[in-house]
């Protein structure tokens, strides 16, 4: 770690009282910290207090003529790695969401090409007012990351989500990134994802198919965080009902076997490949030509084997970085393993599915296994899990590349 000055926003939470734990915290990794105190954060905790914690006078006007003089606002906005702001109340989540800066903190996160994470607090019930999931909407699918809040007891006597995070918790998230700062704001720049998505549709006859669940949200998720990671993406998805996201190349396909064929006309230039599609794992052998009729009491139809694309894609000679992802039902774990290593990929992302788990649902908990290592995600919502995947798959990725030019070993040796 080289560069590592952060700015620590506090803003008017009760939360605010754990913040001089969190400075400690921060600097106790390596971190300089500036504190910049909102004018009601000020009714929470001291700036005597932060100042002696952070060894650095506290800023919190943005008219503070000693202050700019020393280092103007557009100054400070350059010196940070990393704008944190925690806790962060409903009032600044909606400032950020909608571009104003009347005080200096604000000012500070539109001046400033430095990743912003914010850890909200508030009561859970304005936690989970829709305007404050709007904005927390907004500020996600703008690169903003969003730490926690957590569930449990809260200041008010009340129950629900809306806890700031533990000053542990924020530290290990904040540390993460800036671990390699000089990949932190665009580590898959220059590189092209491709990512499938949706379900697939298996026609019967002319007015009939087999299809899934799937709602194609992780896979798109997916696809906003690896542009936001600098990726060029394309996208290739089945039937949804969800519109392409924005700078993305979208290719629209129905069937198993136009998915394979869509992904293996653009597959040469691609470094890493995400299967997040719910391909149907069968189509009817014969598609009839006119719709079947209603004569029988029982009707069969004979289904054969569709190409596995995932698979296709590993087996390829220097081919690209390979995730896939495994929904079971039970013995997550186990199973995901045992594909991982029959399938021969990079990463497995697993997750349970099941009643309203996994599939058409808006959040989502995985599990991630490579050869060597595993990491777990909590129940998040799938664009916030998404990112922090992209961090995990690009991290992954990257080493496997600088060990490769290390050794000089062709990239598949890296899966072994
Ligand atoms: O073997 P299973 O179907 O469980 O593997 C799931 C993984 O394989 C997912 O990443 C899925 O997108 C991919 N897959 C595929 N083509 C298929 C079946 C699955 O790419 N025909």
């Amino acid at each position: 770690m080289t560069q590592k000055n952060i700015i620590l926003g506090i803003t008017g939470g009760i939360a605010a009282y754990k913040t001089p734990e969190l400075v400690r915290r921060l600097r106790e990794r390596g971190a300089d910290v500036q504190v910049v105190l909102t004018r009601s954060a000020r009714e929470f905790v001291t700036e005597t207090t932060l100042q002696a914690v952070s060894g650095l006078p506290v800023r919190s006007d943005l008219w503070d003529k000693g202050a700019e003089a020393a280092m103007g606002h557009i100054e400070l906005a350059r010196w940070a790695d990393l704008i944190l702001i925690a806790p962060a109340t409903a009032e600044i989540m909606a400032r950020l969401a909608s571009g104003s800066a009347p005080d200096l903190l604000t000012t500070l996160c539109l001046a400033t090409e430095a990743p912003v994470l914010i850890a909200p607090a508030m009561n859970h019930v304005m936690w989970k007012n829709p305007a404050v999931q709007e904005n927390r909407d907004k500020l996600i699918s703008r690169g903003v990351r969003i730490l926690g809040p957590a569930s449990g007891d809260q200041a008010c006597g009340e129950t629900g989500p809306g806890r700031m995070l533990e000053p542990n918790e924020i530290v290990a998230a904040v540390m993460a990134p800036l671990a390699v700062p000089d990949i932190v704001q665009a580590p898959l720049a220059g590189m092209t994802v491709m990512i499938t998505a949706g379900p697939t549709r298996e026609a019967i006859d002319p007015v009939r198919y087999i299809t899934n669940r799937s709602s194609g949200k992780m896979g798109f998720a997916l696809a906003v965080a690896a542009r936001q990671a600098g990726a060029k993406v394309i996208l290739v998805c089945g039937p949804v009902s969800i519109p392409a996201p924005e700078g993305v190349e979208c290719i629209n396909v129905e069937s198993a076997r136009d998915m394979f064929a869509a992904t293996h006309a653009r597959i040469d230039d691609v470094n890493i490949f995400i299967a997040a599609a719910a391909v149907a794992d069968y189509r009817a052998v014969d598609e009839k030509t006119g719709k079947i009729k209603k004569s029988t009491d029982e009707l069969s139809i004979a289904l054969v084997k569709n190409p596995d694309i995932l698979a296709s894609v590993d087996r390829m000679h220097n081919g690209p970085f390979t995730v896939g992802f495994a929904a079971e039902t039970d013995n997550l774990g186990d199973y995901a393993r045992s594909k991982l290593e029959s399938k021969r990929l990079n990463m497995i992302v697993a997750n349970l599915v099941g009643k309203n788990i996994g599939f058409d649902a808006d959040e989502n908990a995985v599990e991630v296994f490579w050869l060597g290592g595993e990491q777990s995600f909590p129940l998040a919502d799938k664009r916030q899990l998404a990112q922090d995947l992209i961090a995990l798959i690009a991290e992954r990725y990257l080493q496997g590349i600088n060990a490769d030019t290390q050794t000089e070993l062709p990239i598949m040796m890296v899966r072994d």
